[in-house]
């Protein structure tokens, strides 16, 4: 009889970066599944300010953005008991590893990067910091010896270049690393306000926590065609049904897909449909948000814990990698 080893426990790990307030492409495209995977398995998620540096040089913004993102992560449900989380700059050793794996990197590789072209393209400057961002992104998955990464389709290069330093690492020094794959971000491309993918970049958001007056202005302006009220309308064309659908049941998708055909409905009574939607969704966590928001101290603690967790496991990897290249544990101090 052939032993049966037990399944190897799988270690999830993703980033976001601090770069304004999460909308609702960010939440069906991601923090949904990131939220709902801490019952499945051992979870670290952190908040990439380093990362944020390339584009963000202003230490107001970054710091509220910071804590932004963190209540948010909270308030929609992680459960800081489940999941590891943190603020990627409170474990300093990332830095030490990128440059280790910078000594592995060919700069052809980066020379490879589409999302350092895209943002030059977009007027980003060229900073020896935006070139190196693949660098540190694998130091953050390969220091916690992460398995698999949720990204969105738009980061897949950056986990391919992570396993190509990976497995040069190993390959000069030994296997230290495993090599880690990407898990896509289930959420279909979530339309903005526009018929555009939703993005903070395009300002065609509409806000997780917005309510009241703004987020009713931002429905209203969702962009429909000129369909005159009375005519049947086309689902499959409209916005606001794509977004509707988001918060729907398959039932209720296809009540309101009937009253679209039948012309008995028009826009503007869709949209007041879907505001009422997104409030009902989101009453829960937008309570839970203010009240998190006003405990000065909570959101500081929980990512304080979290660094505490993950420090001691990216300290772990080090000795191990700092002991493979030749170095010796470092003295205390
Ligand atoms: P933005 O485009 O607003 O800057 P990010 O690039 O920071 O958003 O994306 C963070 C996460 O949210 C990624 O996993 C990305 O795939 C997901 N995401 C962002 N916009 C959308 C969208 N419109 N539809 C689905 N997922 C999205
Ligand atoms: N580059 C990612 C983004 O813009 C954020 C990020 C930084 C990340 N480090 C990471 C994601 C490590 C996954 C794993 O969305």
């Amino acid at each position: 009889m052939t032993e049966q080893k037990p399944p190897q426990p799988k270690r999830i790990l993703s980033g976001v970066q601090p770069s304004g307030k999460l909308h609702l492409g960010n939440y069906f495209g991601a923090v949904k599944q990131h939220i709902a995977l801490q019952d499945e398995a051992e979870v670290f998620y952190f908040i990439a300010d380093y990362h944020a540096l390339t584009t963000i040089q202003d230490p107001k913004s970054l710091s509220e953005h910071t804590r932004d993102v963190a209540l948010d992560y909270l308030a929609l449900g992680l459960d800081p008991d489940k999941a590891t989380f943190f603020r990627q700059s409170d474990v300093p050793e990332v830095n030490e590893l990128a440059f280790l794996l910078a000594t592995v990197t060919n700069m052809g590789l980066l020379d490879r990067a589409v999302s350092y072209k895209d943002k030059i393209d977009r007027g980003i400057e060229p900073s020896v910091g935006l070139f190196y961002y693949p660098v540190l992104m694998a130091a953050d998955i390969l220091i916690y010896r992460s398995h698999v990464v949720p990204v969105g389709r738009d980061q897949v290069q950056h986990i391919e270049m992570t396993q190509d330093m990976a497995g040069r690492f190993n390959r000069t020094y030994g296997e230290i690393f495993p090599i880690p794959t990407y898990r896509l971000d289930v959420g279909a491309k979530v339309p903005g306000i526009d018929g555009q993918k939703m993005s903070k970049s395009y300002g065609n958001t509409i806000e997780i926590f917005a309510e009241g007056k703004p987020l009713q202005k931002t429905v209203m302006n969702i962009k429909t065609d000129s369909t005159p009220l009375g005519s049947p309308l086309n689902p499959d064309t409209c916005t606001v049904f794509a977004l509707h659908s988001l918060f729907a049941t398959p039932d209720e998708k296809t009540q309101l897909a009937e009253l679209y055909r039948s012309g008995a409905i028009g826009y503007g009574e869709a949209k007041k449909r879907l505001l009422a939607k997104i409030n009902a969704y989101f009453e829960q966590a937008r309570q839970r948000r203010k009240e998190l928001a006003a405990d000065a101290n909570h959101v500081e603690d929980v990512l304080r814990h979290g660094a505490q967790k993950a420090r001691a496991e990216a300290q772990k990897t080090m000795e191990l990698v700092r002991q493979a290249v030749g170095m010796k544990p470092r003295p205390v101090v």
